[in-house]
């Protein structure tokens, strides 16, 4: 069997700062990534989403070639500070209104909304206010939640509150490389707790304003495995699993913050005792609420080799990472995914599951000939399609697949320089031009399989 089922939802992801640009329209505010950017020294090539790929202006256009890719859905972020220039209080009637016009745009096309609340840019009032690590950011988002719920409910059924909470809380709070730039493990580990109960209390707020949603979270998830059957390489791979996967999966799932995962905090001094600070009563059920999908971003798989023991003292690896690799530094291994969903559906039985990102960096451009020729991302898109394809077979309720990305864009830290996109942006004219993977993904969309071939 090469095809998906029949209601397989094919999709694009983007989100807001990486490529809307505009960041000074319509009574924006600042956002922590702004303010980030504009730090000497944090964005590899100096760069910022100032302008991005002016999709804020550019929509329509960009609308137009999913159309033309004969997507059924677009995972799109909306900007907070758009909507709540200082974070809570007074909402932006324009920042409202460009989200409804797009999505507005997006049903003429025939192209489902799927939203995602908060894709990284905090606005930058809240950070001033302590931000993630401050609990009052939980209440800020809940009632953004409400307000944005409450405008495009009647049109978006499809709803994510948060992409990649470790990424928000472990690469904003903890090592510093994204915004807010903090080195802080007790606010991340704060962050990461109030990231997940804003989830969980604006699941129902989203719920009663939104008559038939389906709510869900998207995390970063990363399958790991030991570099030999030693102990402490099993144990490295546990741990790693344990601070990467479980210590978020494990509370939405009723369980709990993983003990083992406490244990390693402690001993690394990230915690004072086994008694969270920051947990209140009541949280553990309101992070557990429950939703109606799992999102998973899925980019590569970890191997795990113990650095308790010397090298020559451990056992001789069994597992080997291969040289293929993307401008990430990512390996390519789309049996990850398989692995990361069937394991997803036998440990928490999510009962929905959406890939809402997977996608590949290479900066392959035009030839002499206009022509954008992305052999790597085309196989690399064709292999983990395999993968999705492969788990559906092993029983997995996988209903949807969202590549990353649409379209070149602001790649965080790294500035410009890595190109994620099925569609070129030639950043000097804003001009477009779809690559060899956006013709293969719509053979694909279309044949809903992939019994299909590129044009030669
Ligand atoms: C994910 C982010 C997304 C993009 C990809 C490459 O972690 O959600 O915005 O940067 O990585």
């Amino acid at each position: 069997m090469q095809r998906f089922p029949h209601d397989f939802v094919w999709g694009v992801a983007t989100s807001s700062y990486q490529i809307e640009g505009a960041v000074d329209e319509d009574g924006r505010g600042e956002s922590i990534w702004d303010r980030f950017s504009a730090t000497p020294g944090k964005i590899a090539d100096g760069t910022s989403g100032e302008v991005a790929c002016d999709h804020y202006h550019r929509w329509r256009e960009d609308v137009e070639l999913m159309r033309w890719m004969g997507l059924k859905a677009y995972r799109f972020s909306i900007a907070w500070p758009r909507i709540l220039p200082q974070g809570r209080g007074r909402v932006s009637p324009a920042g409202l209104d460009f989200y409804s016009r797009l999505v507005d745009g997006l049903l003429e096309a025939r192209i489902e909304p799927v939203v995602t609340l908060y894709h990284w840019d905090l606005p930058q009032a809240l950070q001033d206010q302590g931000g993630w690590a401050s609990r009052d950011t939980v209440s800020a988002f809940v009632e953004y939640a409400d307000i944005v719920s409450q405008k495009l409910g009647d049109r978006v059924k499809r709803w994510i509150t948060h992409n990649e909470p470790w990424c928000i809380s472990v690469l904003g709070y903890a090592n510093g490389e994204h915004a807010p730039g903090i080195k802080d493990w007790s606010q991340a580990l704060a962050a990461a707790h109030h990231v997940l109960l804003s989830h969980g209390q604006a699941v129902p707020v989203i719920r009663a304003n939104v008559p038939g949603a389906e709510v869900g979270i998207t995390l970063n998830l990363v399958p790991a495995e030991p570099a030999s059957p030693s102990p402490e390489d099993q144990d490295a791979c546990r741990a790693f699993d344990g601070g990467f996967n479980r210590w978020y999966l494990d509370p939405l799932y009723g369980r709990g913050y993983p003990k083992d995962v406490i244990a390693d905090h402690i001993a690394e001094g990230r915690l004072a005792s086994e008694t969270l600070p920051f947990v209140r009563e009541g949280d553990l059920a309101d992070m557990a609420t429950p939703i109606d999908f799992l999102g998973v971003n899925y980019y590569n798989r970890a191997v795990l080799r113990s650095d308790r023991i010397p090298e020559s003292q451990n056992a001789p690896r069994t597992v080997h990472v291969s040289d293929d690799k993307t401008d990430m530094d990512w390996e390519v291994y789309a049996n990850g995914l398989t692995r990361l969903l069937v394991r997803l559906h036998q440990d928490y039985a999510p009962g929905r599951l959406y890939v809402t990102e997977n996608g590949a960096a290479y900066a392959t451009g035009p030839d002499a000939d206009g022509r954008v020729r992305d052999t790597k991302r085309v196989h690399y898109l064709r292999t983990h399609l395999e993968a999705s394809l492969e788990a559906i077979k092993q029983g997995v309720p996988l209903q949807g697949y969202f590549a990353w990305s649409l379209m070149d864009n602001f790649e965080w830290a790294w500035g410009y320089q890595k190109r994620f996109g099925m569609v070129y942006v030639d950043y000097a004219t804003q001009k477009r031009i779809p690559k060899d993977s956006a013709h293969l993904y719509r053979a694909v969309v279309a044949r809903n399989g992939l019994d299909v071939e590129l044009a030669a």
